[in-house]
């Protein structure tokens, strides 16, 4: 079984060097980093994570804790974290609180005994808990997507209240007066936010916002669904919905197209997040797409970033979104 030693002697370099190279501790050159990666290859030399650990005190292993696996936002957010953690040399265990606060701190729990070095949290919404447990346990974390604006945690996410804003007036601009949303939880920020934004465009735009136009969903398919059957019962029933994320966007498809009615020629929908669905559907989904591989990739290197600096630097990132036309919204005639 090849060592470290046989590494750095056919390499040409130090042990030390090869170790700077495989845990990226130290700037390497990139001459000699390729140099000793061609040798590890050569001889199928493969670090011994668990011998490293002990000495280095890091697994360089991240805990990744999702609201809800099921969810194709979230898949898209893991496909960056997965990217940039095998190429900065990091694995991960995944946790999925299936939108359940108490399953999350039990992963908490689990992912900390398992030595990870860190924890990127995407909160079911019980953020003060979790992140005030974390800070306790003094283990780094990076929140994502769900950011409560805790100063003292570095959070990353995109700009939920512009997304609402773009995706109402983009309705309000086809000539639609009678707009309806379909909100996620109301004590999750991505949701709160978006509404916001809602709320802003129809005054912006002198247009008033009646209650019923608004009626709360959870993110899920199904909500969307009965949302919409919801709104279409209503004696004055809306010309266009904005439905705070694509899934629920997808069960408001589904409803109207039950009641007999058609998509965009009666009523426009718009969702929000742009997961891939969205180009499949019947009609293609007029959405709000937000960068989640980039999220994905920018809070591994920020988590990173925090494991490798003795100070603490906690930042809030936004990340921008924007409007992506499809077929699902059309000028009122
Ligand atoms: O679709 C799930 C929603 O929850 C997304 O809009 C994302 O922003 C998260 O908050």
């Amino acid at each position: 079984m090849p060592t470290i030693r046989d590494v750095a002697r056919v390499a040409g370099v130090s042990t030390s060097t090869v170790s700077h190279v495989i845990n990226e501790t130290r700037f390497v050159s990139p001459e000699t980093r390729a140099r000793v990666l061609e040798t590890m290859k050569t001889l199928k030399y493969s670090p011994n994570r668990l011998a490293s650990s002990l000495r280095s005190n890091q697994t360089l292993t991240l805990g990744v804790l999702l609201p809800n696996s099921a969810n194709p936002f979230f898949a898209e957010i893991l496909l960056g974290i997965e990217s940039t953690c095998f190429d900065r040399g990091y694995n991960f265990i995944l946790g999925n609180a299936n939108d359940d606060p108490k399953r999350e701190l039990d992963y908490l729990r689990v992912l900390i005994s398992r030595q990870v070095d860190g924890i990127l949290l995407i909160s079911t919404g019980s953020y003060d808990e979790s992140i005030a447990f974390l800070i306790e346990q003094q283990v780094p974390v990076v929140v994502v997507d769900r950011a409560p604006g805790i100063e003292s945690v570095t959070e990353i996410f995109t700009d939920n209240k512009r997304g609402g804003l773009l995706a109402t007036q983009h309705l309000i601009e086809l000539g639609h007066t009678a707009i309806a949303c379909i909100t996620g939880p109301s004590f999750l920020t991505p949701s709160a936010e978006r509404v916001a934004g809602y709320k802003q465009a129809m005054n912006l735009a002198g247009l008033h916002v009646y209650d019923d136009w608004i009626v709360i969903g959870d993110f899920q398919h199904s909500s969307g669904y009965v949302a919409c059957e919801q709104l279409l019962a209503l004696d004055h029933p809306p010309t266009a919905v904005f439905a705070c994320n694509d899934l629920m966007a997808v069960g408001a498809l589904c409803a109207i197209h039950e009641a007999g009615l058609r998509v965009p020629d009666d009523i426009s929908i718009i969702g929000y997040d742009n997961i891939p669905l969205a180009s499949y559907t019947i009609p293609r989904l007029t959405t709000i797409a937000q960068p989640a591989r980039e999220i994905g990739n920018l809070a591994v290197m920020r988590l990173i970033d925090a494991l490798r600096s003795d100070e603490g630097c906690a930042a809030r990132e936004c990340l921008p979104v924007n409007l992506v036309k499809r077929d699902s919204c059309k000028a009122l005639t």
